[in-house]
């Protein structure tokens, strides 16, 4: 994910060519592999199944198994590669990933959720406002923004880490932290350097 030793012709991680460009070669050493433990045990402590959106979703592993779970999940992207690969992976699901700008797409229905994973951190720091204002206006007060968040020093990207204190003041203005904990089974770009967190709106 950092400077690309590859030769990719895109160096800009706000177009989908800088994106697509890594999905086509391969390149993809963000991605799980698979669902993580720790939303699956979110999954499993809530007391009803949640409508959640995944920005950037990349693979996608999620949607499928949130599916599964009786959840109602739609998964966007806006490189056409990761889309493809997220529908291939979705199987029966596959008409609930998106090809979607973020920045752009509107839900159908009220979200209960949006889930984050290795999206805050695909986007240079100067962004991270817009981010945080989307997911704000996505979510209602009550509902939940869950999942990973990627704290680290260096200033060159993706992935772009950020700081507790950084973090707080992005979010904190709109959003409560309501869990914060460490996380098990991260994949060597984000080992000891990344944490659950579930941020409920206010
Ligand atoms: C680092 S990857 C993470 C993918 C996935 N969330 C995961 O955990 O494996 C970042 C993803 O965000 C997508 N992305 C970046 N900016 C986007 C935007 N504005 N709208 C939709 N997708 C975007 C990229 O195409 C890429 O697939």
């Amino acid at each position: 994910m950092a400077a690309d030793p590859h030769g990719f012709s895109s160096r800009d991680p706000l177009s989908p060519q800088f994106w697509d460009e890594r999905f086509a070669r391969g390149f993809t050493p963000w991605d799980q592999g698979g669902v993580p433990a720790a939303l699956r045990r979110f999954v499993a402590a809530q007391a009803r199944p949640l409508t959640v959106l995944i920005p950037g979703c990349g693979s996608g592993y999620e949607l499928a198994w949130l599916m599964e779970q009786g959840w109602d999940a739609t998964a966007i992207d806006f490189a056409p590669g990761a889309v493809a690969q997220a529908k291939q992976g979705a199987g029966k699901w596959s008409e609930r990933v998106l090809e979607a700008d973020f920045f752009a797409w509107q839900p159908a229905q009220a979200l209960d959720m949006v889930y984050e994973r290795a999206f805050l951190c695909a986007m240079p720091p100067a962004m991270w406002p817009r981010v945080a204002a989307r997911w704000a206006e996505l979510l209602a007060p009550g509902a939940l923004l869950a999942g990973f968040f990627f704290f680290d020093s260096t200033p060159k990207g993706p992935p772009f880490g950020i700081d507790r204190t950084r973090l707080d003041a992005l979010l904190g203005g709109q959003f409560d932290c309501i869990e914060d904990a460490a996380v098990d089974g991260s994949i060597p770009i984000f080992v000891g350097k990344e944490r659950w967190m579930v941020w409920r709106r206010r």
